[in-house]
């Protein structure tokens, strides 16, 4: 890993995540959260706070150890059991069906293999679990999208590996899941980064 991604990338990714604007967001899909709860892609744990004290664990995962450790600092504060866990979406370290909610905030645009994390996902998620989501992706309108395809390399590159314009609704369908609800809009003025997907779904 080089000085950048382990030394500045977590710092700028930090920054980035805890911008006020994207906080009503987090409290709208943590919000839903339920039980056992994981959290892919915690990062520095931005949202940790917003979780409510009546759910049973809150289990991080996060494959970046600087993140994970600045994840941890709002773990000793949260007031309930939080686990955090080094290791990747497309392998998570849990059993078969013993999650009730999965969590991801802007997580899916990093994921190398985002078919597989959701496969992974869709495994670890109790019958009747539920996926809660907000993502940004493919927007609808064509020059942004031609926007997205041009800075995409150079975001995989520099940005901890984000693609600017993933379908975020054909991936998590194709992943196995029924969308229950789905919101998409931009985030403010029009952008490649900025055209959200914010929902629920549940494994079919
Ligand atoms: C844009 S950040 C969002 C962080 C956090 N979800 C939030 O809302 O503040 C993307 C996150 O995805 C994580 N990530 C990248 N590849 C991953 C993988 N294979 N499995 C799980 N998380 C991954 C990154 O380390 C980073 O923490």
């Amino acid at each position: 890993m080089s000085f950048y991604q382990d030394r500045i990338l977590p710092h700028l990714t930090h920054l980035a995540m805890r911008q006020r604007i994207l906080r009503p967001y987090r409290e709208r899909v943590v919000a839903g959260a339920a039980g056992r709860v994981l959290e892919i892609g915690i990062g520095s744990g931005v949202n940790l706070p917003l979780y409510s004290r009546a759910l049973r664990e809150v289990v991080g995962l996060e494959p970046s150890p600087r993140l994970l450790s600045m994840a941890e600092r709002g773990a000793e504060r949260a007031d309930l059991p939080v686990r955090l866990l080094e290791g990747s979406a497309e392998s998570i370290p849990l059993d078969d069906a013993s999650v009730d909610t999965v969590i991801m905030t802007w997580t899916l645009c990093s994921i190398p293999d985002a078919g597989r994390a959701l496969a992974e996902v869709r495994r670890v998620l109790r019958p009747g679990g539920r996926l809660l989501f907000v993502e940004h992706g493919e927007a609808p309108d064509a020059w942004i999208r031609w926007w997205q395809d041009r800075l995409t390399p150079m975001t995989k590159r520099f940005v901890g590996g984000c693609h600017l314009g993933r379908p975020i609704r054909n991936l998590i369908e194709r992943g196995g899941f029924r969308i229950e609800h789905l919101a998409t809009g931009y985030l403010k003025g029009r952008n490649p980064t900025s055209y959200m997907f914010e929902g629920r779904a549940r494994p079919l």
